[in-house]
Order: structure tokens, then C-alpha cells, then sequence
């Protein structure tokens, strides 16, 4: 698997514990103003919970859910009705049949590393004047875990395994997202941050399956619980672990003249008229 290719996740044990994420769904699906007759996109859809509140507001559109993970898309198969369509895709590459009216996504995007790229695809999959609301971890999301993970893996037998690899989360600010939706071509962009603390019911299996999976993979299976444990022990306070999320959330319509810009990684979006419009036209 190549460094940035989406991974594979433990889906049963996710369905089990994701209860916040449900939760942070309704609130992103709360910000939507539908017809019911919709295509609409759950982006990162994992086990289809968020997709299956989504389906209730669309009784007479159509429903695609997309996840780079094989796990969570054959249980999201299992609980969804046959009418939703589901792809193994990722996100950074997503190719729909047809555009959607609507995308959704939660808990996703911090997962994904160039957040321009990812705009830019979901532009592409929108109709003009199509809407994406989202949420995911932002700018100090789940801080006492960074710092917990920075001072363990300092120390053997962790350091080895983590040497030379930086923790993966994309925990983006709502001014540079805004920029970036703004180039990759939407309009009446909003993002801005959440505190959203959540106390851990069963703070094992949350920590291995929803926050750590990818520093696991870098761990040989023996080592996963002892390093689970260790940044559990690290978080506890009384005999209680709460997790200190900050939620970022965005929203954007898909701009209506004209076809979205894809910006490159790396490319500079023009600042004056004349150069943007040539751009645009390119
Ligand atoms: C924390 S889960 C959230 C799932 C679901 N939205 C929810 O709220 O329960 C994150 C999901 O993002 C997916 N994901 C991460 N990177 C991805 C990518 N590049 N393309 C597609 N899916 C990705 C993972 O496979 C996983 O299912």
C-alpha cells in the first residue's frame, strides 16, 4: 500500500463505538436544505450510519456512498438498503457517473493530506450551484493525544517504529480552508471550528479503531495493544479518558459559471482578474 493510499479499518468494532460521529452527522446534515429528490454524496461514508440519515431526506433522489476502506463499505452493504450505491474509492481520485446535487462527508477529511486535491474532486462531482457540507478534525483536534504520542514515541520500544514518519491527521484551520474551497472553485465558503470533548466509554477499542489505526500500521500486530494501552495510560485522568476534539466544519455551493478549477498541487492560483479568468479558461 503506498504511504498516502487510503487504509483498510477494523468496520465492525467502528460501527460499535463511532457514537459521536453520529452525532457530529446530524449536525452536518442538520445544515442542509433539501428537496428530496436529490444525488446525493456521503463522502467517506464508513459504515453507512450518517448515509442511512441522509437516504431518509432524499425518499426521492439517489444515494452514493464512497469509502476508500473495503471493510467499512462491505458492512455499510450489510445495513443499507440495496438502493444505495456504494464505491471503494479514494476520495483524492473520486470518478461519480454522474455529478451530485449535494455532498456530505463527516469525520473524513482530516485523514486526507492535500485537502486541495480533495476540494477540487468534489467540486468536479457537484452539479453547478451543488452544495458541500462537511465536518472533520481541525486545528488542535485531540491535542492530549498528539502530545501523548510525542512523548511515546520518543521512547523505546516505540522509536524505532516511528522514526522518520510524522503523524498523518490533516488538522486544517477554517481560514486556509476557506482559501481552498474559494480555489477550488466555490462560492459562499464558511468553515470555523468546534470544541466538541468527548468522554470515552470503552477508551481501548475507540483509541485502536478510530484514532490510532494509522500509527498501528506501523507497529507489528503483537505491539497494537500494548501501544494502544500506553497512550490510553497517558490520557487517563480518575479512572476516565476524554478526548479533546475540535471539530472543523466547512461548507461551499459549487460555483455556477463555469467548470470548477482542479489547482495541482503546488500551483498558484492567479490574484489578479485577467490571469484568474485565463486560468479558468485553461
Ligand atoms: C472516522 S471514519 C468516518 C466514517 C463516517 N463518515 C462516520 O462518520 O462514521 C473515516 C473514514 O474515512 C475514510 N477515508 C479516509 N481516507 C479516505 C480517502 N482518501 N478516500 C476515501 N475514504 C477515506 C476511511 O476509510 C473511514 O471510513
Amino acid at each position: 500500500m503506498a504511504d498516502d493510499a487510503p487504509r483498510d479499518w477494523e468496520a465492525s468494532t467502528y460501527d460499535r463505538v463511532s457514537t459521536p460521529h453520529r452525532a457530529w452527522g446530524a449536525d452536518v446534515l442538520g445544515r442542509l436544505t433539501l428537496r428530496g429528490d436529490e444525488r446525493a454524496l456521503d463522502a467517506g461514508c464508513g459504515t453507512g450510519r450518517v448515509t442511512a440519515e441522509l437516504l431518509r431526506l432524499v425518499p426521492d433522489g439517489h444515494v452514493i456512498g464512497v469509502d476508500g476502506s473495503p471493510a467499512m463499505i462491505a458492512q455499510a452493504g450489510r445495513v443499507l438498503p440495496r438502493e444505495v450505491e456504494l464505491l471503494v474509492q479514494d476520495l483524492t481520485a473520486l470518478v461519480l457517473d454522474a455529478p451530485v446535487d449535494v455532498v456530505v462527508s463527516t469525520a473524513t477529511f482530516h485523514w486526507i493530506a492535500d485537502h486541495d486535491v480533495l476540494f477540487g474532486r468534489l467540486a468536479e462531482a457537484l452539479v453547478a450551484g451543488g452544495r458541500l457540507e462537511a465536518q472533520c478534525g481541525g486545528a488542535g483536534n485531540i491535542a492530549s493525544v498528539v502530545a501523548a504520542i510525542g512523548r511515546l514515541r520518543t521512547r523505546a520500544p516505540w522509536d524505532a517504529a516511528f522514526l522518520g514518519w510524522e503523524d498523518d491527521w490533516n488538522f486544517a484551520g477554517p481560514e486556509e480552508t476557506e482559501a481552498r474551497l474559494r480555489a477550488a472553485g466555490f462560492v459562499d465558503v464558511s468553515a470555523w471550528l468546534e470544541p466538541r470533548p468527548v468522554v470515552l466509554e470503552d477508551a481501548h477499542a475507540f483509541l485502536r479503531t478510530v484514532v490510532l489505526g494509522s500509527h498501528l500500521a506501523r507497529l507489528p500486530e503483537e505491539a497494537h495493544d500494548d501501544f494502544v494501552e500506553a497512550v490510553r495510560e497517558e490520557l487517563e485522568v480518575d479512572g476516565v479518558v476524554t478526548l479533546d476534539y475540535v471539530r472543523l466544519n466547512l461548507g461551499g455551493t459549487r460555483a455556477s459559471d463555469g467548470a470548477a478549477p482542479v489547482q495541482l498541487p503546488g500551483e498558484a492560483v492567479p490574484e489578479s482578474p485577467e490571469d484568474l479568468a485565463a486560468w479558468l479558461r485553461a
